[in-house]
């Protein structure tokens, strides 16, 4: 009786996940790369160079990702002390297709022990530079879909492996579970900046807040690991980030 029950369980899972992927794949009639794991439905929230939100709390307000004390200026923000309406403009000198996913393979010690597992990890990696930083994912929304580049970690956490490299169904150990962070040109490039912007302040708050009322709709996408060859021509390659970084997090 109690095997029964396993495999019940175990075959509604089974069909859940089935019901999953054959939604998603006839919704983008695209060939998916099968190389790396897709991650579905993964909560996504904005996430800009002068972020000042609590989920992010390495880079909160500072202008610096963890890969790079000076990425304000290295991606080209200029302040401008003389505009009140406008105190900065960005001129951008790296992809502003950017995101960011919970796992650094730096801490403040140099290379994690977890980094030696990642799919393309050497066994000369260097101690002080990130094998993350730059590298591709492809993310969808419904029938939206762009590339981006790694270039900072979060939301709300920097040690998520089993998720970032786990199988499909594994969820962010996140506290609102987060796992996804979407530049703000890629979040308009797929049609979902309001509705992402709405929801980033909203959870921001909630970190400070707990009881704040009237939930907006929260928005959920996929995304993939892509190796640079195999990522297709688009307004994300107009600037293709190759800055290689530092260890922020070993220089404090
Ligand atoms: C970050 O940049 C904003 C504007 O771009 C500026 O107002 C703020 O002072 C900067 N923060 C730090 C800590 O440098
Ligand atoms: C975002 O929030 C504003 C203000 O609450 C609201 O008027 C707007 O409809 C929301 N937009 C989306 C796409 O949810």
């Amino acid at each position: 009786m109690i095997i029964k029950l396993i495999n019940q369980n175990k075959l509604i899972f089974i069909i859940i996940i089935l019901k999953i992927l054959l939604e998603y794949s006839s919704s983008i009639g695209e060939q998916i790369s099968t190389k790396y794991t897709t991650h579905y439905y993964v909560k996504t929230v904005l996430h800009t160079i002068e972020d000042t939100s609590a989920l992010f709390k390495q880079s909160q307000g500072k202008n610096i990702s963890v890969w790079n004390e000076n990425w304000q200026r290295d991606a080209g923000i200029i302040h401008l002390p003389y505009c009140p309406s406008k105190p900065s403009i960005l001129i951008p000198t790296e992809n502003k297709f950017y995101c960011t996913l919970p796992y650094n393979d730096l801490d403040e010690f140099g290379r994690k022990a977890s980094a030696h597992f990642i799919p393309w990890a050497k066994i000369d990696d260097p101690e002080d530079k990130s094998i993350l930083k730059n590298r591709w994912i492809r993310v969808s929304y419904k029938e939206a879909l762009a590339f981006c580049q790694l270039e900072d970690v979060g939301p709300e956490t920097d040690d998520d492996f089993d998720y970032v490299f786990g199988p499909s169904y594994s969820l962010p150990e996140s506290g609102l579970g987060t796992g996804l962070g979407l530049s703000p040109e890629v979040a308009e490039f797929m049609g979902i900046f309001e509705k992402l912007n709405n929801y980033t302040i909203y959870l921001g708050k909630i970190l400070e807040n707990p009881d704040q009322l009237n939930e907006p709709d929260e928005v959920r996408c996929s995304w993939q690991f892509y190796d640079d060859k195999d990522v297709p021509d688009g307004p994300w390659k107009d600037i293709v980030t190759t800055s290689t970084g530092g260890n922020v997090a070993a220089t404090r």
